[in-house]
């Protein structure tokens, strides 16, 4: 059986909580993004050899973006990432999400992304999130397909993965409407109704 296909039974009446990324999680975004079942759903990297190298890699990533690990019982096991592309792409962003192997199941993964998609929403106003995913990937696609994401190509033969070659899709999620603040009020504001979503939702 291939990494990642069982999954870990699920526990009831866990209770997670999200918060910003900390420098004090890297070690824990590290082991998670280096462990089998993340490299064999989400990544076209080889692992990372050392903390430094991961920490470099991580902050290369873009200068606009929000970054939230899940925690339960006080353990980093969730990490979801978003990075604004610049320009004239800046109604567009990117992100990656992994959730550790053994806590998979729990609606880790559905939380971080509804943070992540708030803040796109409401923060920053953007019109387009964009990802890749693999195409065997089903937890992955079930998950994004249930925000809104839609499959928008296929690339054919796209990673390497032990012997075979795996293809991806690209998926996006449209705002049209969307728009990011105009002044530091509207900022504000958008701080506030983001923090009123966030109680208002995570609370549930
Ligand atoms: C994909 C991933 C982030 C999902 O995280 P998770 O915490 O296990 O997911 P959740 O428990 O929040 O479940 C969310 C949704 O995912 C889908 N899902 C979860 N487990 C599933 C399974 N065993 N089979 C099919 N779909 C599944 C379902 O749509 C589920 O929604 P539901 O609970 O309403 O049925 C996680 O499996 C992971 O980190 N995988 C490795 C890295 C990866 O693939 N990242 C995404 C790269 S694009």
């Amino acid at each position: 059986m291939s990494a990642c296909v069982r999954g870990a039974p699920a526990r009831t009446g866990v209770a997670i909580a999200v918060r910003l990324r900390e420098d004090r999680d890297d070690l824990s975004i590290f082991e998670l993004v280096n462990e089998a079942c993340f490299r064999h759903g989400a990544s076209h990297l080889d692992p990372f050899p050392a903390l430094d190298g991961f920490r470099a890699w991580l902050s290369g990533l873009g200068d606009t973006r929000f970054e939230t690990v899940a925690e339960i019982d006080g353990q980093v096991v969730g990490f979801c990432g978003l990075y604004i592309l610049p320009q004239r792409r800046n109604h567009c962003a990117w992100f990656f999400l992994g959730v550790r192997e053994s806590f998979q199941g729990n609606g880790v993964g559905k939380r971080l992304l509804q943070t992540t998609i708030a803040a796109a929403d409401i923060l920053f106003g953007l019109g387009r999130l964009e990802l890749t995913v693999f195409a065997d990937n089903e937890k992955a696609l079930s998950l994004y397909r249930k925000f809104g994401f839609e499959i928008e190509g296929r690339h054919r033969n796209f990673v390497h993965r032990g012997d075979e070659r795996v293809d991806a899709y690209s998926m996006a999620r449209i705002r049209a409407e969307a728009g990011p603040p105009n002044s530091v009020e509207e900022l504000q504001e958008r701080i506030r109704e983001l923090a009123c979503w966030l109680r208002s939702r995570l609370a549930e």
